[in-house]
């Protein structure tokens, strides 16, 4: 049977203890900090360690917002992930993240979105829960996108950073709260404009690849820019208009969390005050497709968010995709203390006859243990990232 709506009935995030400043930046790549606040609002960002990975930070999150729904890890039907940096290509990061959650039943799966992957997996749970087929959906966007980085590229490496936030969505008999509009968009004519050249069936990893440091994220960034300062407040107000609501009478936006220029001029666009938009990437960075599940999470623990609440979520990324979301909060902000019975350690599943790996990359490890020399300018990796975009396009 449907229920009368789909709510949201718990919510949590994890962040690596391991701060990476923009000092410690500074170090290793020609910027400072001075650059990377005022272009992008960004402080620290937090770098997983090397017993983790996306399914851990993933798990404990889940098993947060399994906590404060109130409900127990076999109650939830479906588990989604969104994440650009899975624990491998297969299995997916979901199926490792329901054993690490305790859940025994659930079906589950990764979706891939890019930044814009919290709001789609939201938007599929919901869809699932809506139909009456599911009744409990555990969203998760987790990332590990430290270890995807060339940290000699400054206009790169000093963007993104590690998490993951959750939530619950569960099918209720009260009517009215959750979802009350949605709007996704993909562009594929930005196919290229942030990607990750190898890896995939168009480039296999080969010694030719991983030299050209292919296997690293590319950015034109400022065609990105550009593409989210445009996008986000069309995809916002697309929502609240299908929710059929105005943009003055949302309490709070919830925005991917990429650059604080481009959450202003979302402001801007839709004639509202900077306080109605939550912003945490000075502490973050860009965690992708986590961030607007960690904003949630910390905007109601925070005291931001109270039942009745008209909230948006909104994110773009890679794809190009954009997704925006505009919900009723409905569930007792209080229960998010819930939250901490749940120790901040997942347990995956190891493969089988796997030897030790070392899952930080050489330099980054430099950079966390503070040495490593600093690199020149203009090196990013040999073949420029047009080279490669002109080779793929060909
Ligand atoms: O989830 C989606 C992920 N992507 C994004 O959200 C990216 C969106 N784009 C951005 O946030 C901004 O475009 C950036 C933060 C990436 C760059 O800021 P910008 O104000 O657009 O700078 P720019 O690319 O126009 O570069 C201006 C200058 C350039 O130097 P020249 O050519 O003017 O001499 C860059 O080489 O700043 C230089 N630059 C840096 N300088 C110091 C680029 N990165 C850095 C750096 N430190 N880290």
């Amino acid at each position: 049977m449907n229920p009368a709506s789909v709510r949201i009935t718990g919510w949590g995030m994890y962040a690596p203890e391991r701060i990476l400043s923009n000092a410690d930046l500074e170090r290793v790549v020609d910027t400072s900090d001075e650059w990377i606040t005022s272009r992008t609002g960004i402080r620290e960002r937090r770098v997983a360690a090397a017993h983790e990975t996306t399914a851990t930070l993933a798990a404990i999150a889940g098993k947060r917002a399994v906590a404060v729904a109130g409900l127990e890890p076999d109650d939830i039907d479906v588990i989604l992930v969104a994440t650009l940096t899975p624990d491998y290509w297969m299995p997916s990061t979901g199926a490792l993240v329901k054993e690490a959650l305790g859940n025994t039943r659930a079906a589950a799966m990764d979706v891939m979105a890019a930044c814009s992957g919290f709001v789609y997996a939201y938007s599929v749970a919901d869809a699932y829960v809506r139909s009456g087929l599911y009744k409990n959906a555990l969203v998760i966007g987790s990332e590990t996108l430290t270890r995807f980085l060339d940290f000699s590229d400054r206009s790169t490496c000093i963007l993104f950073g590690d998490g993951a936030g959750a939530v619950v969505l569960s099918g209720s008999d009260e009517a009215g709260g959750g979802m009350q509009g949605l709007e996704m968009t993909t562009d594929p004519d930005g196919a290229y404009m942030i990607w990750l050249p190898s890896g995939g069936s168009r480039s296999p990893v080969s010694g030719g690849t991983l030299a050209r440091g292919e296997h690293y994220v590319r950015m034109e960034g400022r065609e990105t820019y550009r593409f989210a300062t445009k996008t986000m407040a069309t995809t916002a107000l697309k929502a609240i208009e299908r929710a059929g609501w105005t943009a003055d009478e949302i309490d709070l936006f919830i925005p991917h969390q990429a650059n604080v220029r481009i959450i202003e001029s979302v402001a801007k666009g839709l004639n509202l005050p900077m306080d109605k938009m939550f912003v945490n990437l000075d502490r973050y960075g860009n965690t992708s497709a986590a961030s607007v599940g960690i904003a949630l999470a910390e905007a109601v623990d925070s005291g931001r968010i109270k039942i009745g609440d008209k909230i948006v979520l909104v994110a773009f990324g890679a794809g190009l995709t954009s997704g925006g979301i505009a919900l009723e909060w409905t569930t007792d902000p209080t229960c998010g203390a819930r939250a901490a019975s749940v120790e901040p350690v997942a347990s995956v599943r190891e493969p089988v006859e796997w030897g030790q790996v070392d899952p930080i990359p050489e330099r980054l490890r430099q950079i966390l243990e503070g040495e490593g020399p600093p690199v020149p300018l203009d090196d990013v990796a040999p073949g420029e990232p047009e080279h490669a975009h002109r080779e793929v396009l060909a």
